[in-house]
């Protein structure tokens, strides 16, 4: 089913808050023309941020690697002030935080002394009880670029694969490359076989999701065996357990996957995926 989403009250755009409807970028914006900018979703726990460093580290990274001249560690205060503007201090929430290479004349090459535009924005969301649902899933091609690990704001092969998804019924698409799962759409993907935790490798095929590093901490913690390595979709009727993370989906268990319109999944019994749900959730409270 597809989520109904409301735009936020207000947004703060190259340092004024504004109405969205009165934030405006020019049509030569890098961001707008060139898909010439990175993004990030960090988490609040009834108002307490969850992991903001390691979401502000992933940000500078990404920044650097597409050389984009920008302090993201500079945005802690705004981000807090835009919780607080939002009326959000005491709710589970989320900030969305852009930063493209800004307005200059069309060029493939990157401009010279060019302002990066900010936007951010503060919206609720509900992070509660994401243990009782599960997902069903389908899997694809994963005919993304080949750096996933850059969290560009060109999203367009990414919101196929989720529209693909939804509109024939699923709720998240998984890809594979070459055969081997990667990840899902917008989250990242864990399978349990023989009892043992399995993810794809950091590289350019995935992002370096922040929730999948707090479930690979978890899992040590746990005591579970875990290793990250990615599984060929040849794999699968092996496969225990499925379940996959992100920031808003947190640790959402699978109950089928589908193939070419082939069911080749279906979830047994979830006891090592509830185990790290429930650590998961004594972890955000903390
Ligand atoms: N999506 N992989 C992809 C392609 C993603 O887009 C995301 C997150 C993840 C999970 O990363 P993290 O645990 O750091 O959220 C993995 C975000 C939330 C989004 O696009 O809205």
């Amino acid at each position: 089913m597809k989520p109904k989403k409301s735009y936020p009250k207000e947004v703060y755009l190259n340092g004024e808050w504004l109405q969205p409807e009165a934030a405006k970028i020019s049509v030569f914006d890098r961001g707008f023309m060139l898909g010439d900018g990175i993004y990030e979703v960090a988490p609040f726990y009834r108002g307490k941020p969850f992991k903001l460093k390691e979401h502000l580290d992933r940000l500078q990274y990404c920044l650097n690697e597409i050389r984009i001249d920008f302090d993201a560690y500079s945005l802690e205060k705004l981000i807090f002030k835009a919780l607080e503007r939002a009326g959000l201090t005491e709710s589970d929430a989320a900030v969305y935080i852009q930063v493209t290479r800004g307005v200059a004349p069309r060029t493939h090459h990157f401009p010279e002394k060019v302002k990066p535009t900010l936007l951010l924005y503060v919206f609720p969301v509900k992070l509660e009880g994401f243990e009782e649902k599960s997902w069903k899933v389908s899997v694809a091609e994963d005919f993304r670029w080949y750096r996933c690990d850059i969290k560009s704001i060109s999203l367009l092969a990414n919101s196929m694969a989720n529209e693909e998804a939804l509109s024939t019924g699923f709720d998240e698409q998984l890809l594979i490359r070459d055969g081997y799962f990667t990840e899902g759409s917008h989250t990242s993907i864990f399978f349990v076989k023989n009892g043992r935790v399995y993810t794809h490798p950091e590289g350019p095929e995935i992002l370096s999701g922040i929730t999948r590093q707090v479930v690979l901490d978890l899992c040590k913690e746990l005591e579970i065996p875990c290793k990250e390595k990615a599984l060929h979709l040849n794999e699968l009727p092996e496969v225990d357990e499925i379940f996959l993370t992100g920031t808003t989906t947190q640790v959402m268990v699978v109950d089928s996957v589908q193939h070419k319109g082939k069911e080749i999944f279906r979830l047994q019994g979830d006891s090592v995926t509830a185990k790290i749900q429930q650590a998961f959730i004594e972890r955000v409270g903390e």
